[in-house]
């Protein structure tokens, strides 16, 4: 079974939105504002015959808050930009879904600031963890439009397993230099988790 359409939006090189141009039933949008980057993927996508399917794979010069989107079953990955670019993205793009769509985000700054927005709007939360490459953390969210249970402000399931405690760790160490109300209220929510 395919993934209905599939957006990746600041794709850049492409690689998470062409990971699915094997499912026959799924439609691909690259979608990202560089005009480099729309020029090498169309030069990536042309010469390579041999792994990627093309009749499905569509590339888009724009910003992610400039789509128009048909409301049903979107698959919308949103990864390797900061929090604020994130949030402006899934605000301009929430109305234009419905339930059967989701939202996968995965914000590489601005975290704490991204969650207070996402809790505003009328999105629930599916899944949450984070991964870990090369000493680096990547949280990713799964977000569905409509009711349910809302984004946490610090997060949950995000700080368990070994991974979450290591990202806990990190966030830690990164948090507690801060004097600000905001980044104490965070540490003293991460410190809290150890006692659980
Ligand atoms: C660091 S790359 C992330 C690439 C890939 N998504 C990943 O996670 O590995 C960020 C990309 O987002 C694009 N970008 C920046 N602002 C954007 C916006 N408002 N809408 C869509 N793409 C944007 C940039 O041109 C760049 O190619």
């Amino acid at each position: 079974m395919g993934s209905g359409h599939v957006w990746d939006i600041g794709c850049d090189h492409g690689l998470l939105g062409l990971s699915f141009s094997q499912e026959s039933a799924t439609s691909i949008t690259l979608v990202d504002p560089s005009p480099a980057v729309i020029e090498k993927l169309k030069i990536k996508i042309n010469s390579n015959t041999s792994h990627i399917t093309k009749p499905n794979i569509s590339i888009m010069l724009s910003k992610g808050q400039d789509l128009k989107l048909s409301n049903r079953n979107n698959t919308i990955f949103i990864a390797g930009m900061g929090g604020e670019e994130i949030g402006q993205i899934v605000t301009a793009l929430l109305p234009q879904l419905d339930q059967t769509s989701r939202i996968v985000i995965s914000p590489h700054r601005k975290g704490l600031e991204l969650r207070k927005l996402l809790a505003s709007l009328e999105l629930s939360i599916a899944h949450e963890e984070v991964v870990t490459e090369d000493g680096q953390f990547y949280p990713i969210l799964v977000l569905h439009p409509g009711s349910g249970p809302k984004v946490h402000p610090y997060g949950q399931k995000i700080w368990e397993g070994e991974t979450g405690e290591a990202y806990r760790q990190q966030q830690l160490l990164h948090f507690q230099v801060h004097r600000d109300e905001a980044s104490c209220a965070y540490v003293s929510y991460l410190r809290a988790l150890k006692s659980l």
